[in-house]
C-alpha cells in the first residue's frame, strides 16, 4: 500500500504497523519505549542507576537469608521493564538450525517437569566500584552486592529442546547448530533500541546436569516483572548476563549470538587495553564467573568496637565449583585464620557433596579479637583451587568486569582518632 501523502497520517499508520509486527513478533507483550511504568522497588535498596534501572541491597541486608528475598535481590537492567497485557497469548518461538521452528505456550512449559535449583546470580559487575579507584572503568558502579541466591522453578532447558527434537546431550544439530541464543523484549540502548540477546553452547543447554532453566519462579513465587515476568533464563554458575529475561525466542544457531552484549561486553581485556587498542573479536565472551567472596558485615571504612567480633560474607565460584576454604586476615593479609562456612545454618557444608547446593554461594563467619586499627581481608579457594588475585591492579580492566581480588576493610576503635590510623 503506497504511504499516505500526510506526514502526520503516515507517521500514525507506519507506528501501528510497527506495533502490529511487534504483537505478532511478540504476543502479549508489551514494551515501553521509556520509564514511566516501572514496577514497584524496595526503598531501601542502593540505586546505582535510575533509568534503566540499577540496585543492590546493602551489604547488612544481602546477608539476612541464605536465600535472598525477592525485594532484596540486585536488579540489572539495560532497559525500561516489559509488560505482559495477555498472558494467554504470550508465546516463546523457538527457532534456527532445526528441522521445524515451534512456539510454546506458558501451559506447555508448565506442563514440563518442574525443578527447583537453589543458585546464586551474580552480575559480572560486581564490585565494579572498587576496580574504578584504581583507574576510571566503563559501567554502572556496583559496591559487593551485585548477586543474590535464589530458588528458581521452571523447566529445565533440556528437556524443552528433546521436545523439540534435539536430543540431551547434542553438542551439534544436524543442521549445525551449536549455539542457544536466547532473545528478549526490551529495548536496550546498546543494541540500537533493539533487544537483549545472549547464547550458551548447545551442549550446556541439552545438558540436564547443567540445570539450566527456563524459569517461572522465584523463591516458590511466580517471577516479578523486574526479574524477568513471565519467563527467563537462568544458567547457573555463569554470569549474570546469560540469564536472559523476558524470553521471546529461542534461536538454534551455528555461532555464538552476535548481540552487542555477548560480542561488544562482558568479555575479560588484561590492564593494558585501553579504548584506543581494543579488539573485541581478540576475546571469547565470558561464560563461568570466578571465584569471589566478600565481607558484608562491615563497610570498607568501619568503626567498630575493640575486641571480639563477627566478620560475614559471602563466597562463591562458578561452574557449580563449591567453596573449599575461606581465609581471613585481620592484619592486612599476613597471617589468616580459616571461617567457617554454612549454606543452611546448623548443617555442616562439605564443598563436593550431593547435599549442598552446587550453584549457590556459601556464607562465612568468623570471630576475631580486632585490634585497635585492622585491616580484615577475605579471600576464597573453590574445589578446583583457584584462588583470589591479592590485587585489584592486576585484574583491572576497561570494563570493570570481574573484579575478584581480595576484599578489604579497615576498621578501627571508636574511641580513636580518624587521623593516626589513617582511615
Ligand atoms: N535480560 C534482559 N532481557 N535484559 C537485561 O538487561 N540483564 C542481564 C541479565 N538478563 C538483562 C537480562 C544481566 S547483565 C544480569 S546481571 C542479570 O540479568 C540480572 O538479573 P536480575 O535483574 O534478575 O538480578
Amino acid at each position: 500500500m503506497p504511504c499516505p501523502s500526510s506526514p502526520i497520517l503516515f507517521l500514525a499508520l507506519c507506528s501501528t504497523r510497527q506495533e502490529a509486527r511487534k504483537e505478532e513478533r511478540m504476543p502479549g507483550y508489551r514494551v515501553p519505549s521509556d520509564y514511566s511504568q516501572e514496577p514497584p522497588r524496595h526503598p531501601s535498596l542502593r540505586i546505582n542507576a535510575k533509568e534503566p534501572f540499577n540496585a543492590e541491597p546493602l551489604r547488612c541486608n544481602l546477608l539476612e537469608s541464605y536465600i535472598t528475598t525477592v525485594d532484596m535481590f540486585y536488579k540489572r537492567n539495560h532497559g525500561p521493564i516489559p509488560l505482559v497485557d495477555n498472558i494467554d497469548r504470550y508465546r516463546v518461538v523457538i527457532n534456527g538450525l532445526i528441522e521445524n521452528s515451534r512456539e510454546f505456550s506458558m501451559a506447555e512449559i508448565r506442563s514440563l517437569p518442574k525443578y527447583n535449583v537453589t543458585a546464586t546470580l551474580q552480575c559480572a559487575g560486581n564490585r565494579r566500584t572498587a576496580m574504578s579507584k584504581v583507574k576510571t572503568v566503563k559501567g554502572v558502579g556496583w559496591d559487593v552486592c551485585a548477586l543474590g541466591n535464589a530458588v528458581w522453578g521452571g523447566a529445565k532447558l533440556s528437556d524443552v529442546l528433546e521436545w523439540i527434537g534435539i536430543p540431551k546431550l547434542t553438542a551439534v544439530t544436524s543442521l549445525g547448530g551449536k549455539h542457544v541464543e536466547f532473545v528478549s523484549v526490551d529495548q536496550c540502548k546498546e543494541e540500537k533500541g533493539g533487544p537483549y540477546k545472549a547464547s550458551i553452547p548447545l551442549s550446556q543447554a541439552t545438558n540436564p546436569l547443567a540445570d539450566v532453566l527456563l524459569a517461572y519462579e522465584m523463591n516458590g513465587e511466580v517471577l516479578n516483572r523486574d526479574h524477568g515476568y513471565p519467563l527467563r533464563v537462568i544458567v547457573p554458575g555463569v554470569i549474570g548476563a546469560r540469564s536472559v529475561k523476558w524470553l521471546d525466542c529461542i534461536n538454534i544457531i551455528e555461532e555464538e549470538s552476535q548481540g552487542f552484549f555477548m560480542q561488544k561486553d562482558y568479555k575479560m581485556f588484561p590492564p593494558s587495553v585501553n579504548w584506543d587498542n581494543i579488539v573485541w573479536s581478540s576475546r571469547r565472551p565470558q561464560m563461568d564467573f570466578p571465584v569471589q567472596s566478600a565481607i558484608c558485615s562491615l563497610e570498607d571504612v568501619d568503626v567498630v568496637k575493640q575486641g571480639k567480633t563477627t566478620v560475614r560474607g559471602y563466597a562463591v565460584s562458578g561452574g557449580g565449583r563449591g567453596i573449599e576454604r575461606v581465609d581471613l586476615s585481620i592484619d592486612g593479609g599476613k597471617t589468616w585464620i580459616e571461617a567457617s562456612r554454612y549454606q543452611r545454618r546448623d548443617v555442616p557444608y562439605v564443598s563436593d557433596d550431593i547435599q549442598s547446593d552446587k550453584w549457590a554461594w556459601v556464607l562465612f563467619e568468623a570471630t576475631v579479637n580486632l585490634p585497635p586499627y585492622a585491616e580484615i581481608v577475605v579471600k576464597a579457594v573453590d574445589v578446583a583451587a583457584n584462588v583470589q588475585p591479592e590485587s585489584v591492579e592486576e585484574i583491572w580492566n576497561l570494563r570493570g568486569v570481574l573484579n575478584t581480588s581480595w576484599h578489604r576493610v579497615r576498621v578501627r576503635n571508636a574511641s580513636l582518632p580518624i587521623a593516626s590510623s589513617n582511615l
